[in-house]
């Protein structure tokens, strides 16, 4: 595994330079096998990097019709729900491209939790024709990182943090008083290249106990992720950067 971290001065630099990396790398991917698969991860901070995509979406230089598109995890709402992290991608910038709706790997969050689960990982095997025990290999992944040092949904003390066979899980999330849907680690850490995004002084704290704390990843699932054959990067602002040693010792 590579790791990487760059500060950059404001939110608005991180989208910037984000929308250039995710074009980047759809680009590669086409080149390389003809198609690419990206993970985009929910909540709020990568909704303006989804804007700046957005105003692609005539760019005949980028290969939208060639991408898969996929979520690291969902909330269980129906997607024009407005927790829905689909409706949230697809309203601001999935719905402006020139994409055929089955490149759409939508997680169900309508259905019973269980089953969203299975049938997203179904999904995901049968649209990257994986076998029965073969891992994917997205090619990147977007994710995002809460206060408490989870990703995606995998929160601090789940279940789903030990799970090392299925690629989707749907934990209970006492917290939030519902179910979660996610990919596991099993899924996150056998990318090609992962992505954290992370903006504003209210996760300077965390960050700080995630990138230079002790590894305990049970409490900081975020530290989990590390793609055992891909990168890592971790992309901040300065707020988030905080007092952040800014020498990458991941
Ligand atoms: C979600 C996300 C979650 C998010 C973090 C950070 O569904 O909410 O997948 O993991 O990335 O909670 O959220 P913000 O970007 O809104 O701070």
């Amino acid at each position: 595994m590579t790791a990487t971290l760059r500060v950059f001065p404001t939110a608005g630099e991180l989208a910037a330079a984000a929308a250039d990396e995710v074009v980047h790398r759809l680009r590669d991917a086409v080149v390389a096998r003809g198609r690419a698969s990206l993970v985009l991860a929910g909540g709020s901070t990568p909704m303006s990097l989804y804007q700046l995509l957005a105003a692609r979406a005539d760019d005949p230089t980028v290969p939208w019709s060639a991408v898969d598109w996929f979520w690291g995890d969902e909330r269980t709402v129906p997607p024009e729900h407005p927790e829905s992290n689909f409706g949230a991608a697809w309203s601001v910038w999935l719905s402006k491209l020139p994409i055929a709706p089955e490149r759409l790997h939508r997680i169900e969050g309508e259905l019973p939790a269980e089953e969203a689960a299975a049938r997203y990982e179904r999904e995901i095997r049968r649209a990257l024709s994986l076998g029965p025990a073969e891992l994917p290999r997205f090619d990147l992944v977007l994710l995002g990182l809460g206060t408490d040092g989870h990703t995606a949904s995998l929160f601090p003390g789940s279940p789903a943090l030990s799970e090392r066979q299925r690629l989707v899980a749907a934990p209970w999330v006492a917290k939030l008083g519902s179910h979660r849907l996610t990919l596991t680690y099993p899924a996150l850490n056998s990318a090609r290249a992962v992505h954290f995004l992370v903006a504003g002084a209210e996760k300077a704290e965390v960050l700080a106990q995630v990138m230079r704390g002790p590894f305990q990843p049970d409490l900081l699932p975020a530290q989990g992720v590390r793609p055992e054959r891909g990168e890592l990067h971790w992309w901040l602002d300065e707020e988030a950067a905080g007092t952040l040693d800014r020498t990458p010792t991941l």
